[in-house]
C-alpha cells in the first residue's frame, strides 16, 4: 500500500527518536512491498523559534493532506518561561483538538527482559499488560480559565458533555473486547461533578457491553492500585488529566517512560503517533534517548491507520526480541551494564525485523 506520513519532530529527542522510528517504518516498506513517503514540518518550540507560533498553518495544511503523523516531543529550557504567552506544549493540544483525537491509546507491558530491573519486584509484574484509553480533547485541558494576569487568582475548568464521555467509553469497551473483557473507569465521583457524570455515563454505556465488566476507581486508589495489582487492570479509561499523570505512573512498570507508545484517534483512520514520554532536554543531542516508545508508536500507526497487523506485530516482536537479547538504552539498562546508543540500539531492533 501508499502512504503518506507526516513526521514532527519537535524538539528535544524527539527528533533522535522519531528519526528511528522513520527507519523501522522504511524498513517495514521494503520488506512488505509498501510505499511509505514521509514529509516533516514544524510543532512545538522549533515552530515558535522559526514562526513565532508552536503550530503553524503549514504544518496543518501537511497533516491534513496525510495518513498519519509520527511526532516526537515538544517543549525545552528554553521555553519553560511560565508567563510566555506562546508555549511548546500549545501546539500539541492544538493538533490533538484540530484533528478530533478524542482518544489516546497507551499500553503498557511489563517485558520479562526488564522485569529484575525495575524498581517494582518482578513477581508484582508478572502479567501487566494493560492499556490506558485517555481522554484527550476535553476536560480540564480545555475548559474556561483565566490566567493570572494582573488578578491574584488563576482557574482552569474541568469540564465534561455526555457525548465526549460516551465516545471515548465506546472505545475503552471495544478495546476490552479483544482483550480481557475488563474495564476499570477511573474518576473521582465522591468529590467533582464532572467525574459524578463521568462515571454515569460509563455506567450507562456499559449496558451495550455485557461480556465485559465494568470497575469504577477513585483515582487515588488507583494510583494505589497500579504499583499494588497492576497485573489485574485490562483496560482502564480515564479522563485526560487523570489519563495523564497515571500513565506516567505506569510506566514504571514498563521499566522507563521511553519504553511507553500511544496512538491518537478520532473518529476517522488518521491518527497521531508519539512517545508518551518528553522532550528530555537534559538528555537531548546526545545519542542517549530511548526510542522504543517512537517505534512502538510506528507500530501502533501501522496497526490503526494503516490496517497493516502483521507488520505492526512484527516490529513488536522485534523490540522484544531486541530486550530479550539484552539491548538496553541508558535508561534501561542496569547500572554498571553497558548501554547502547540511541542508533545501535535501534540498529538491534532492525537486526529482528
Ligand atoms: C503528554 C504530555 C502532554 C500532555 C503535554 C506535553 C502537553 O505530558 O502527552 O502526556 O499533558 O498531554
Ligand atoms: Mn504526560
Amino acid at each position: 500500500m501508499k502512504a503518506k506520513i507526516t513526521v514532527l519532530p519537535g524538539d528535544g529527542i524527539g527528533v533522535e527518536v522519531t528519526t528511528q522510528a522513520i527507519a523501522i517504518l522504511q524498513a517495514v516498506a521494503s520488506k512488505y512491498g509498501h510505499e511509505f513517503s514521509f514529509e516533516e514540518a514544524l510543532i512545538g518550540g522549533i515552530a515558535i523559534d522559526k514562526t513565532g507560533t508552536a503550530l503553524p498553518p503549514e504544518t496543518i495544511t501537511t497533516a491534513e493532506a496525510s495518513d498519519a503523523i509520527l511526532l516526537g516531543a515538544v517543549g525545552g529550557y528554553k521555553w519553560d518561561n511560565p508567563s510566555a504567552p506562546v508555549r511548546p506544549e500549545q501546539g500539541l493540544l492544538a493538533i490533538r483538538k484540530h484533528f478530533g483525537l478524542f482518544a489516546n491509546l497507551r499500553p503498557v507491558k511489563a517485558y520479562p527482559a526488564l522485569a529484575s530491573y525495575a524498581p517494582l519486584r518482578a513477581e508484582l509484574l508478572e502479567g501487566v499488560d494493560m492499556l490506558f484509553v485517555r481522554e484527550l480533547t476535553g476536560g480540564i485541558y480545555f475548559g474556561a480559565r483565566q490566567e493570572q494576569g494582573d488578578n491574584d487568582y488563576a482557574y482552569d475548568t474541568e469540564y465534561y458533555s455526555v457525548p465526549e464521555v460516551e465516545r471515548v467509553a465506546h472505545i475503552a469497551f471495544r478495546a476490552a473486547q479483544g482483550r480481557r473483557k475488563k474495564v476499570a473507569s477511573v474518576d473521582k465521583a465522591n468529590v467533582l461533578a464532572s467525574m459524578r457524570l463521568w462515571r454515569k455515563t460509563v455506567t450507562r454505556v456499559h449496558d451495550d457491553y455485557p461480556d465485559v465488566a465494568l470497575e469504577h476507581v477513585l483515582v487515588d486508589s488507583c494510583a494505589m492500585h497500579l504499583l499494588t495489582r497492576p497485573a489485574s487492570f485490562d483496560v482502564l479509561v480515564a479522563s485526560n488529566m487523570f489519563g495523564d499523570i497515571l500513565s506516567d505512573e505506569a510506566s514504571v512498570l514498563a521499566g522507563s517512560l521511553g519504553m511507553l507508545p500511544s496512538a491518537s484517534l478520532g473518529s476517522s483512520r488518521m491518527g497521531l503517533y508519539e512517545p508518551v514520554h518528553g522532550s528530555a532536554p537534559d538528555i537531548a543531542g546526545q545519542g542517549k534517548a530511548n526510542p522504543t516508545g517512537a517505534i512502538l508508536s510506528a507500530a501502533m500507526m501501522l496497526r490503526y491507520s494503516l490496517d497493516l497487523e502483521a507488520e505492526a506485530k512484527a516490529v513488536e516482536t522485534a523490540v522484544e526480541k531486541a530486550l530479550a537479547n539484552g539491548a538496553r538504552t541508558g535508561d534501561t539498562a542496569p547500572r554498571g551494564t553497558k548501554a547502547l546508543s540511541t542508533t545501535e540500539y535501534a540498529a538491534e531492533i532492525m537486526n529482528n525485523l
